[in-house]
């Protein structure tokens, strides 16, 4: 990211989910705050959103991860978890609409500082305060300590949390990735969803040509893709680190369970993953 400024694609991504609430419905991933927390209607964040089948299809992404992050966390909810901790934020409005409130859910919301800063400022100018039970935790991936972040905003790092963590793992280093999947495997009973692609030869056809137009996009606003994962590869890292639960779900699987579509339609043409780890207590 450019020093001093707030992540382009952090904006990029919640207008993706605010448009699809006005274009789908948010028939994957339902989010009423999603258009407020970036100040438009849903008719001003459909039109700038516009037809394009690219953007189509990472919005539909962008929902089906959410849906999935917020899904596995309605199961560690129901094994007991009470500490959630969304890193990279951007503008997720997860802390805002909590369903777990009632049984104590706690949120943590990481960011770099300069986009929480400005996602703070969004949140006063939609008159929202911020919920009770949430607490930020500015951190730099890159330079700093998350578990440290985290102690210092009051996490509990002896109690299980779940950690949702979308959209960042490309934008990182290998060794921040790395460095933070370390110290969330060092919670016990930690679990995490992210999302992670592939490298660029994974792509094919069609869906080739818009991963490099996107790399292309987020280059130029001063977020370039440098962060890929094989799937084996995690897995063993994942493994290694004590989150022996795992679930990967690959273009096919996400459009069958997430699009209504059988697998084969999703064919392996994109290279973008969905993964959930656990590390049994
Ligand atoms: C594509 S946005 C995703 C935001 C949000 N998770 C979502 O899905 O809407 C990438 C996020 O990663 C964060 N990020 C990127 N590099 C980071 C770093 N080195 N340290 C902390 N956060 C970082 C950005 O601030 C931004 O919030």
């Amino acid at each position: 990211m450019f020093e001093r400024q707030f992540s382009r694609t952090a904006r990029s991504a919640a207008l993706h989910r605010a448009a699809h609430q006005a274009m789908e419905r948010g028939a994957i991933f339902r989010d009423p705050f999603a258009c407020a927390i970036l100040g438009l209607t849903p008719q001003e964040a459909a039109a700038e959103e516009g037809a394009d089948e690219s953007r189509r299809r990472m919005r539909l992404f962008i929902a089906a991860r959410a849906r999935f992050a917020e899904d596995k966390l309605i199961d560690a909810v129901n094994r007991g978890v009470r500490q959630a901790v969304v890193l990279g934020a951007g503008l997720d409005t997860f802390a805002l609409r909590n369903p777990h409130a009632d049984v104590g859910l706690r949120v943590f919301e990481v960011d770099h500082p300069d986009t929480q800063a400005w996602k703070r400022e969004r949140l006063a100018m939609m008159k929202v305060a911020a919920p009770a039970g949430l607490t930020f935790a500015p951190v730099d991936f890159e330079r700093d300590d998350l578990a440290a972040g985290l102690a210092t905003a009051g996490f509990d790092r002896t109690q299980p949390a779940f950690f949702i963590w979308l959209g960042v793992t490309p934008y990182l280093t290998p060794q921040a990735a790395l460095a933070t999947l370390g110290a969330i495997a060092a919670v016990p009973g930690a679990e995490v969803a992210f999302d992670y692609t592939e490298g660029r030869e994974k792509y094919q056809g069609e869906a080739r040509q818009f991963h490099d137009e996107l790399l292309a996009r987020v280059a130029a606003v001063g977020e370039p893709i440098i962060g890929a994962f094989a799937p084996q590869e995690l897995a063993a890292e994942l493994a290694a680190l004590g989150m022996t639960e795992q679930e990967d779900l690959d273009a096919p699987a996400i459009v069958e369970r997430y699009f209504g579509a059988p697998a084969a339609s999703g064919r392996r043409s994109s290279a973008g993953h969905l993964i959930w780890a656990r590390r049994p207590l």
